[in-house]
């Protein structure tokens, strides 16, 4: 979709559909009631009619409105206004969109940014239009040999502003929502792609792609280049698999040569079927987004990268299968990690934090200014906060609130989780210096536990992306968070171009 936006009413466009929000109760917005004006009470007689409630995802087209140039206009419900927050708005934005796409209009001029949101500005619902639009259309058709579906006509969206003066603010909120937008496509088309297609090959391909794209420097390091770094834990994930492990890194160089880079961590698991300690049947095929950590950590560069924003951003990407096989990790096999300290493997199952722990003392080599570490980790996560927050746990406060903030204002919200020492006792080993699992109790806490243990020398968070990387049920797919978080994150640093706690 191309994006634009214009400043005016909607009684001087002339646009093939124009769109405005309607409330319940016969309440009005200000551009549909300018509508209103123009075309004699139009709206208000239909309303009265009873042709449209206001409720929100309600929509209704019109054809020739007198005294409107538009040759439609399209009523999106919006439900009760006292009620509207962000959730709807975005809700709204996406009804819209898939209204739109059923027309034939090509064009259309949204006035849906007047809409009274509490708390939010034009720039917010700018940036918010822009991904519901482009979330509304996400289409994952690629290994289908029938595209069914048919694809929406339209191809321009000019978003309207009320002054001349919002249009400067305004295209920046623009630019963000495409970038963002753009970040979150390519992280849910490489969640989506099976395990067969999406290796850690594939994965370091596509690292080496967004070198060729926005010339950023990629490196991958192969299975001996891990031997000689010690990692231990890293290449006992891998044991099991005939894919080779990959370890791919990403350097986005946007800020000074002395600027102290924002390291982003992503478990790239491009199947978990759990090794030795094999998981059951039902929704294995899920496993595939176990990868989903890498794919946020691309697809964040992607957009920080398209924003060419001022700062520099490392991509750290540990990636390997899980499978059972006779050369797999057992569970009490001891493994040495490229720290030093060695590992139980209680349970082959908790790999993600194998895997992770050696790419994260492997950051320490970019004197990292912070460490962000994204991993669809813990079942126990989905338990805890279900599929609507990220777990987030860290060893900084002012970081961890850094990311709760950016988190708010994209919609792609997280929330933390205790880390204190007192659950560190969970990880003892007779055997070794930690076990990998820690019992039945506090399962999201106890992995960052683990993790905590490999973090000590920089100021980290950790982000349990199980519940929140990808939809289960009839909309199975991935969701390319916290692509948003991360993006928005990294946004507010540049503005500050500095520490988040500076
Ligand atoms: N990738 C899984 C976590 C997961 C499971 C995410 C289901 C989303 C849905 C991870 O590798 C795993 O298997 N974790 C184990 C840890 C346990 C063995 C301590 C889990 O959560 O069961
Ligand atoms: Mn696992
Ligand atoms: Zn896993």
């Amino acid at each position: 979709m191309e994006f634009s936006v214009k400043s005016g009413g909607p009684e001087k466009q002339r646009s093939a559909c124009i769109v405005v929000g309607v409330y319940e109760g016969r309440k009005l917005t200000p551009s549909a009631r300018q509508i209103d004006q123009i075309s004699g009470g139009a709206l208000t007689t239909l309303l009265r009619r009873g042709d449209h409630s206001g409720s929100l995802g309600q929509s209704l087209l019109l054809h020739r409105v007198p005294n409107v140039p538009s040759e439609r206009v399209l009523l999106v419900g919006c439900g009760k206004d006292k009620e509207l927050g962000d959730g709807s708005y975005r809700a709204i934005l996406g009804h819209a969109a898939r209204a739109l796409g059923d027309t034939g209009a090509t064009e259309a001029a949204v006035f849906l940014t007047d809409v009274d949101l509490r708390g939010r500005d034009l720039s917010w619902k700018l940036r918010h239009a822009v991904e519901s639009v482009e979330e509304a259309y996400y289409r994952f058709d690629q290994l289908k040999s029938r595209k069914s579906e048919k694809r929406p006509a339209l191809r321009r969206m000019v978003l309207m502003v009320p002054k001349r003066s919002d249009l400067a603010p305004a295209e920046t909120a623009l630019r963000q929502g495409v970038a963002i937008s753009a970040g979150v496509i390519l992280t849910k088309n490489l969640g989506n792609l099976p395990g067969n297609i999406c290796t850690p090959s594939y994965l370091a391909e596509q690292a080496l792609a967004l070198q060729e794209e926005y010339g950023v420097k990629t490196t991958v390091l192969e299975e001996q280049d891990m031997r000689t770094l010690g990692m231990g834990a890293l290449l006992s994930v891998a044991r099991g698999s005939r894919q080779p492990p990959k370890l791919i890194t990403v350097e986005y160089h946007g800020g000074g040569d002395a600027h102290p880079p924002v390291v982003l961590v992503g478990k790239g698991i491009t199947f978990d079927a759990g090794g030795i300690s094999i998981k059951p049947a039902s929704a294995m095929d899920e496993m595939k987004y176990d990868m989903c950590g890498a794919a946020a950590v691309l697809g964040t560069i992607k957009a920080v990268a398209e924003l060419g924003l001022p700062i520099n951003v490392v991509g750290v990407i540990p990636s390997s299968e899980n499978l059972p096989d006779g050369n797999a990790s057992k569970p009490g096999d001891i493994v040495t990690s490229m720290s030093g300290q060695t590992i139980e493997v209680l349970n082959t199952d908790a790999e993600g934090r194998l895997i992770l722990c050696d790419a994260l003392t492997f950051t320490e080599r970019f004197n990292p200014s912070v460490v962000v570490d994204l991993a669809t980790l813990t079942g126990a996560c989905i338990v805890a906060l279900g599929r609507h927050a990220s777990g987030l746990l860290g060893n900084n406060e002012p970081l961890a609130r850094a990311l709760i903030g950016a988190g708010r204002y994209a919609f792609d919200r997280a929330w933390q989780l205790p880390l204190w020492d007192d659950y560190q006792r969970q990880l003892d080993s007779n055997f070794a210096d930690m076990a990998n699992i820690g019992g039945h109790d506090a399962g999201t806490i106890t992995a960052a536990c683990f993790l905590a243990r490999y973090t000590k020398k920089f100021k980290w968070a950790h982000l349990d992306i199980a519940g929140t990387a990808w939809k289960t049920g009839k909309d199975k797919g991935a969701t390319g968070r916290p692509v948003p978080l991360l993006t928005t994150f990294l946004i507010e640093l540049s503005e500050r171009r500095g520490q988040p706690d500076a």
